[in-house]
C-alpha cells in the first residue's frame, strides 16, 4: 500500500551525501556542543527543583536515573540512524526511510510539538529570568508586557489583563536572525553560552560539595527519607512519585537528539553525529544527576517548590553573593542556547519534508549566501515568535515531552525494523544489543508517556488528528515518492 512506501536507503545516502545546498562546517566538537547548548535549560534550573518537592522527594536523583536510561536507549538508536542516514530531517527521515510515508509524516508533525513548541516554552522562562535579572539593576518592564494575556486553567483560557511576552518574543526574533545568517556563527554563539552555563554549574556542584562534606549532618538529614513515603495519592512520592518526576524532569534531557538535524552541516556526520549525540547526552546526564544530588542535600526538598530554586539553594547555605549572581546569568544563557537549538533544528525537519513534497516546496529554498534554510527559518520564527508572545506556559511544556517521547518510541521501534528488513546495510555505528536495548527504550519513554497527564494525551491526539488532515488533504497528494519522482 503506498501509505507505507518506504524510501530507499540508498537514495537518502545519495541526498545526504549532496548536501542539498547546506553548509558543511560543524565539527565534531561543535555537535556535542550544540546537544549541551539543547539540553542544560529550563529543565534543570527550575524543573529539578518543584519535581523534587511535589513528586520524588531526594528520589528525584532516581528519576533522573530511569529518564536518563530510556534516554540513553533511545540516543544509541537516533546515533545508528544519524550516522548512517545524515539527513536534517532526522526521526522524520528515519521513519520514512523504515516504516513509510505515512508514519514519517505522524513523527515529522509530532517533531512540531518538539522543536517549534519547546522554543516558545523555553523562551517564555527565559522572559522571566531576565525580567528579574534586570530589576537587580533597577530596570522595570512593565509587566503588563512580561507576560501572556492567556493562561490555561483546568481546560479553559482566562484573560490575564496581560498584552503580551514582549521578552520572549525578542529573544526569539533574535536568534531567530542568528540562524537566518549562518550555522556557523550560531555554533560559535552557542559555544559561548554552553561554556557560561556548564561552568558555573560545576561552580555550583564545586560549592555544594564543599558546603555538604562541612554539614555532613544537615546533608543526612535532607536526604533522609531518600524516597519519601507514598501520601496515598498516585504520583505524591514513594515509587509512583518517582515515575512521575521522571515523566516530568524528561523535558531536562529534551534536546540531544537536536543534533540529528544538524547532519546536513556535519563536516564528518557518520563518524561525528554519534559523538554528538552520545557525547552531549553523557555530559549532561552527570551534571543532572550530580546537581540533583546537591540541591537536595543543601535544602530540603519541601522547600525546593519556587522559580529559582538552584538560587535559592545556594542563598540557603550561606553562598557568596557573586555566585548566585552567576547562576542567574548562567540561567539566561543556558535558556537562550536552548532556545537557538531548537529553533536551529525545527527548520531543517520542514527543510526534509519539502524536499519530499510533503510542505510546499518554497520550504526547502537555501539562502543562496547563507547557505541556511531561510523560508522554514523564517516561519519557524514567526511561529514561536506568535506562540511566545501570547500562550502560557501550562498549555505547552508537557506537550513538548509528550511529543519527543513519541518521536523517541518510533525511532527505537525502527532500529530492529530496519536491522531485519536490511541486515546487510553499511552502518558506520550500530546500538548494541539489538532488539533488547531499543525495546527498553521505546518500553522507558512509552511508560513516562504514560505518567503525564490524561489531558496532554488528548492534546496530542487533538494535534495529530490536524496533521492527518493536512496529511490527506495535501501532502499525500504532492507527495514526491507517491508520484514516482523519486
Ligand atoms: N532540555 C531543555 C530544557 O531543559 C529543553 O530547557
Amino acid at each position: 500500500m503506498k501509505l507505507f512506501q518506504t524510501k530507499s536507503i540508498a537514495q537518502l545516502q545519495g541526498e545526504a551525501n549532496s548536501d542539498q545546498g547546506l553548509r558543511r562546517s560543524l565539527t565534531r566538537l561543535n555537535l556535542v556542543s550544540l546537544g549541551v547548548g539543547a539540553i542544560i535549560g529550563a529543565g534543570i534550573f527550575v524543573l529539578t527543583g518543584q519535581a523534587a518537592a511535589q513528586y520524588a522527594g531526594p528520589a528525584i536523583v532516581i528519576s533522573f536515573i530511569i529518564s536518563g536510561l530510556g534516554c540513553l536507549f533511545a540516543g544509541l538508536c537516533y546515533a545508528e540512524f544519524a550516522a548512517m542516514i545524515p539527513i536534517a530531517g532526522s526521526a522524520y527521515t528515519y521513519a520514512y526511510a523504515t516504516m513509510g510515508e505515512f508514519l514519517a509524516w505522524v513523527i515529522g508533525w509530532d517533531l512540531i510539538l518538539e522543536y517549534l513548541f519547546c522554543a516558545p516554552t523555553v523562551a517564555v522562562g527565559w522572559s522571566g529570568h531576565f525580567v528579574a535579572f534586570i530589576k537587580e539593576f533597577g530596570l522595570v518592564i512593565p509587566p503588563a508586557l512580561t507576560s501572556a494575556p492567556l493562561n490555561f486553567v483546568n481546560g479553559h483560557f482566562v484573560a490575564t489583563g496581560a498584552i503580551l511576552n514582549l521578552p520572549a518574543m525578542v529573544i526569539i526574533i533574535l536568534l531567530s536572525a542568528l540562524l537566518y545568517i549562518g550555522i556557523k556563527e550560531s555554533a560559535t554563539f552557542n559555544n559561548l553560552m554552553v561554556i557560561t552555563k556548564v561552568s558555573v554549574l560545576l561552580a555550583v556542584i564545586g560549592f555544594g560539595a564543599w558546603y555538604l562534606l562541612r554539614h555532613p549532618g544537615l546533608a543526612v538529614k535532607n536526604w533522609t527519607p531518600f524516597i519519601p513515603p507514598n501520601t496515598g495519592v498516585e504520583g505524591q512520592f514513594g515509587w509512583s512519585g518517582i515515575w512521575r518526576g521522571a515523566g516530568v524532569i524528561f523535558f531536562a534531557y529534551i534536546g540531544f537528539d537536536a543534533v540529528s538535524t544538524s547532519a546536513q552541516e556535519a563536516k564528518n556526520p557518520q563518524k561525528d553525529m554519534p559523538v554528538g549525540i552520545l557525547g552531549s547526552l553523557a555530559v549532561c546526564t552527570v551534571l543532572f544527576i550530580t546537581i540533583s544530588l546537591v540541591l537536595t542535600g543543601m535544602s530540603k526538598y519541601t522547600e525546593l517548590n519556587n522559580a529559582a530554586p538552584v538560587v535559592n539553594a545556594l542563598q540557603a547555605a550561606g553562598a557568596p553573593l557573586a555566585l548566585r549572581f552567576v547562576v542567574e546569568i548562567a540561567a539566561i544563557a543556558g535558556l537562550s542556547s536552548v532556545i537557538l537549538v531548537m529553533l536551529m533544528g525545527q527548520p531543517r525537519i520542514f527543510f526534509s519534508m519539502a524536499n519530499d513534497g510533503l510542505l510546499p516546496a518554497v520550504f526547502a529554498k537555501v539562502h543562496p549566501r547563507f547557505h541556511t534554510p531561510y523560508v522554514t527559518t523564517v516561519v519557524t520564527g514567526v511561529a514561536a515568535t506568535i506562540i511566545g508572545g501570547i500562550l502560557p506556559l501550562s498549555l505547552l511544556g508537557e506537550l513538548v515531552s509528550i511529543g519527543t517521547l513519541f518521536a523517541f518510541v518510533i525511532v527505537c521501534v525502527a532500529i530492529p525494523i530496519l536491522r531485519y528488513k536490511q541486515p546487510g546495510l553499511a552502518r558506520p555505528f550500530r546500538t548494541p544489543w539489538v532488539p533488547l536495548v531499543p525495546l527498553l527504550g521505546a518500553g522507558l519513554c512509552f511508560w513516562q508517556m504514560k505518567a503525564l497527564p490524561h489531558d496532554t494525551w488528548m492534546r496530542l491526539i487533538v494535534w495529530m488528528a490536524i496533521g492527518f488532515v493536512i496529511y490527506f488533504g495535501y501532502s499525500r497528494r504532492h507527495s514526491k515518492l507517491n508520484a514516482g519522482q523519486q
